[in-house]
């Protein structure tokens, strides 16, 4: 069994980047990093870093899958979403994965950063000009805009120290369970 695995869904690469960083971050021989669609049950890993985009607020059903198939294991997540830069969104992104993870696993945290946006979407939002006032339309585009940039290096050193946090958490987590099974 691996120590570390690193599955991720991402259509346009930015969740990939941080996927790519959590990887290069794993201290350790022992890892792999795949798309969720190579992901077939049959890796396996005790700890896993699951990196999702928000697919209107939410993650895809392979990522579900996955996630509702853990047992006993360590478990992060992470990811990117348009509308980011705000805790409040990041938790409501981390709320809908959690709800699928079963309570015999030890989740250490979660990470997401903001990602662009496709032209696409983009001009899918274009549309509610009429329908939004002019301050919450123009604060929207801001956000969608600014979203361009990212991930930046920025959200891959914070991606980086995520990592380095999450294996202490799950040192800690191994060393109290080992005294439990001792008292
Ligand atoms: C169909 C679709 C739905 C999306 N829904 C949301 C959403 O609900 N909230 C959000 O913040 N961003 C949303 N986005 C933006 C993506 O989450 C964002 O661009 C993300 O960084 C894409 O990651 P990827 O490059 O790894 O695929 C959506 C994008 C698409 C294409």
């Amino acid at each position: 069994m691996l120590k570390y695995l690193v599955v991720y869904a991402s259509e346009s690469g930015n969740t990939k980047k941080i996927a790519d960083e959590i990887f290069y971050a794993l201290p350790s021989d022992s890892k792999e990093e795949i798309n969720v669609r190579s992901w077939n049950g049959r890796h396996d890993a005790e700890t896993y870093f699951i990196g999702f985009w928000a697919n209107r607020g939410t993650c895809s059903l392979e990522i579900i899958d996955l996630i509702s198939s853990l047992h006993k294991k360590n478990v992060a997540f992470f990811g990117t979403c348009g509308l980011g830069n705000d805790a409040e969104y990041y938790k409501l992104l981390e709320k809908s994965a959690v709800l699928w993870l079963a309570d015999d696993n030890f989740f250490i945290g979660s990470y997401f950063c903001q990602g662009s946006m496709p032209a696409l979407i983009r001009e899918k939002y274009e549309t509610y000009r009429d329908r939004l006032p002019d301050s919450d339309f123009n604060r929207m585009m801001t956000i969608i805009d600014e979203g361009q940039k990212h991930p930046d290096k920025q959200d891959l050193l914070k991606a980086n120290v995520f990592t380095d946090t999450a294996i202490h958490k799950i040192q800690n987590n191994d060393e109290y369970s080992r005294l439990k099974n001792i008292i």
